[in-house]
């Protein structure tokens, strides 16, 4: 059966990409019920619209949503990022942000394995907070960040099932404890609380500046890395840095409770500056398609997508997807 899914290309390099991991599950033999959803900063320039409650209803009926990148500069930052993005993640309540990262860091010869679960509907993203006498010399702005012990724990949990199902079965909390003590605190009873469950799996702690370091010098002590939305966010940018660049970074916005769809996204943004120069690398964007299709139950296509895009050759966004999707074809 068809898996109905709807696509939201978005701005800047964001529509190039996404047309590529289309093309390339297409070759990939799998049957798509794609819908196109026209959203972004482009649309809402047109006609104000972000992220209607119709159309959010009306994406609660897909499977999935492949998203391109949304953004562009002649938006205030946040007002796309949030009104739609992050909308969706709230929305939909798409708890885990997995970025699996796969690569030889800059200075080491062996490949490191390691994917990060970033919380994904909590922490300083939540939008808590305010501002006073804007503009004045006494302005003040504060920015809360929101930890629930459920969704905190909901988070952990998914970690620690994920590391059990890998090979080194462990997983590294990473937070700043020592500083934001009552979050880290938090964080730090729950991820204890939960590892005694699971007596399989080896733990360990980092705080978020020391982890910046081995993120470098040592990614292959890593194996499963649980965070908080922020550090998550900063983290994954690192972890492509090492992992061959951003260009390669996938991710899974997930609600695996399966109460509605999850959405599969590149770590990357609009890159307005190359938009439309046919320049941007789909590697990502086909990368994030290969979890969607995990997601869907369509594991060996998924894993005949990740094993074409090995070193797909230097070239253009349409002859970079050209070569995976003749690959995945075989
Ligand atoms: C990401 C992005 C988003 C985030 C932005 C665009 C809101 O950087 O998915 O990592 O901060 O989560
Ligand atoms: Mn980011």
């Amino acid at each position: 059966m068809a898996h109905k899914i709807a696509v939201i290309g978005g701005d800047g390099i964001g529509p190039e990409v996404t047309a590529q991991a289309l093309k390339v599950m297409e070759a990939a033999g799998i049957e798509l019920d794609s819908t196109d959803f026209d959203l972004g900063g482009a649309r809402y320039l047109r006609d104000g619209e972000i992220l209607s409650d119709e159309v959010l209803s009306e994406l609660r009926g897909f499977d999935a949503i492949l998203l391109g990148a949304v953004g562009t500069p002649d938006v205030p930052p946040g007002v796309i990022e949030r009104g739609l993005l992050l909308k969706m993640r709230f929305e939909l309540d798409l708890y885990v942000n997995q970025r699996p990262f796969q690569g030889t860091a800059p200075g080491h010869s062996i490949p490191h394995d390691f994917v990060v679960i970033r919380e994904n509907t909590e922490g300083p993203y939540v939008g808590e907070g305010g501002v006073l006498r804007k503009g004045t010399a006494n302005e003040v702005a504060t920015q809360g960040s929101v930890n629930t012990r459920m969704g905190v724990e909901r988070c952990v949990r998914y970690a620690f099932d994920l590391a059990r199902q890998r090979d080194r079965k462990h997983v590294t909390l990473v937070h700043k404890t020592n500083v934001l003590t009552f979050a880290g605190n938090l964080w730090e009873r729950t991820f204890d609380e939960v590892a005694a469950e699971y007596p399989d799996v080896a733990t360990a702690y980092n705080h978020v500046d020391a982890a910046c370091i081995y993120f470098v010098q040592d990614p292959h002590r890593y194996d499963v890395v649980v965070t908080d939305n922020l550090f998550g966010d900063i983290l994954t940018d690192l972890g492509g840095a090492v992992s061959g660049g951003i260009g390669l970074a996938s991710s899974a916005n997930l609600n695996p409770a399966r109460t509605g769809p999850s959405m599969f996204e590149p770590v990357h943004g609009s890159a307005p500056d190359i938009a439309g120069q046919n320049k941007a690398n789909p590697t990502a964007a086909i990368l994030s398609a290969a979890l969607m299709l995990d997601f869907l139950g369509e594991t060996a296509a998924a894993d005949r997508i990740r094993a074409a895009c090995d070193d797909p050759g230097a070239g253009g966004t349409t002859s970079v997807g050209d070569t995976i999707a003749a690959r995945v074809r075989g």
